[in-house]
């Protein structure tokens, strides 16, 4: 009998894109995320399902949460909030920022150009289904203190320092750390990497426009925090485009083997 992970593996695309409706996605959470939810590290590939893009994103943007906090540990910067916390349970938790996404057509998630109000208000909607499907576990899981940080992060990532960000719309400090410090690494993230609707920022570009979301988007502290531990993001950037390259290469490389092996047969086919 094939486990949770295989089934996921063995799904395609168009599979994931049967999970748009809600009764399929009830069946999702109960069917394949609580299990997988058991291996925190399979989160990564259950967003990957719906959006080529978002899997790399969400280990990146893991990846820089924990720079930030590194470098606000150095710095001794809200160190009695992050004291109370278990960092490697805050930095897995991370992974599920985006889970919400899996309820988006693949048409809003990949579309090149710029979104319509309309799909961006059902863009907007990944918080809030996220959360959702974050509860739906956290009722029976018992790893409540791993679900919780992942709540408080997939509930208050988009909120912004100025209060104009979603869902709810919180100000400075009334969002919680842990949605400010996302913020700083998933738009960073956003920043420096090509999307379907735009060139990848350079790290000079990516840190200039950080640096205007100061006080706007940002909690001018971190935006301080990230500027310190800027070297370490772009070297991380740079290694993921170098590693994006070598895949395409090989992608290239396997296309014209398999058409090489191909073409024989379909001549003598023919014959
Ligand atoms: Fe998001």
């Amino acid at each position: 009998m094939s486990s949770g992970h295989e089934k996921i593996m063995l799904m395609d695309d168009n599979m994931a894109n049967l999970f748009v409706g809600k009764n399929m996605l009830r069946m999702f959470y109960e069917v394949y995320l609580a299990p997988l939810l058991r291996k925190r590290i399979m989160a990564t590939e259950l967003v990957e399902l719906c959006d080529s893009i978002t899997g790399g994103h969400v280990y990146r943007a893991q990846r820089y949460l924990q720079f930030l906090i590194e470098q606000m540990i150095r710095e001794d910067v809200y160190t009695d909030e992050i004291s109370e916390w278990d960092l490697d349970v805050v930095f897995s938790s991370a992974q599920l920022h985006d889970v919400g996404k899996i309820a988006i057509s693949g048409a809003i998630l990949n579309k090149p150009g710029k979104l319509t109000d309309e799909e961006f208000e059902i863009m907007k909607t990944h918080v809030q289904i996220g959360v959702d499907a974050i509860e739906r576990i956290e009722a029976a899981a018992s790893q409540r203190e791993f679900l919780h940080h992942a709540k408080v992060i997939a509930s208050t990532h988009h909120e912004k320092w100025d209060g104009s960000g979603y869902p709810r719309g919180l100000r400075g400090e009334n969002i919680p750390l842990e949605g400010r410090l996302m913020a700083v690494a998933d738009v960073y993230d956003a920043l420096i990497s090509a999307r379907p609707y735009k060139e990848a920022f350079t790290a000079h570009e990516a840190e200039r426009i950080m640096e205007e979301g100061r006080g706007v988007h940002f909690d001018p502290v971190l935006v301080d925090v990230f500027h310190a531990a800027a070297g370490r993001f772009a070297g991380l950037a740079n290694q993921f485009r170098e590693e994006m390259n070598i895949l395409d290469g090989l992608k290239k490389c396997e296309g014209i083997h398999r058409r090489q092996n191909y073409l024989p047969v379909r001549q003598h086919a023919a014959v």
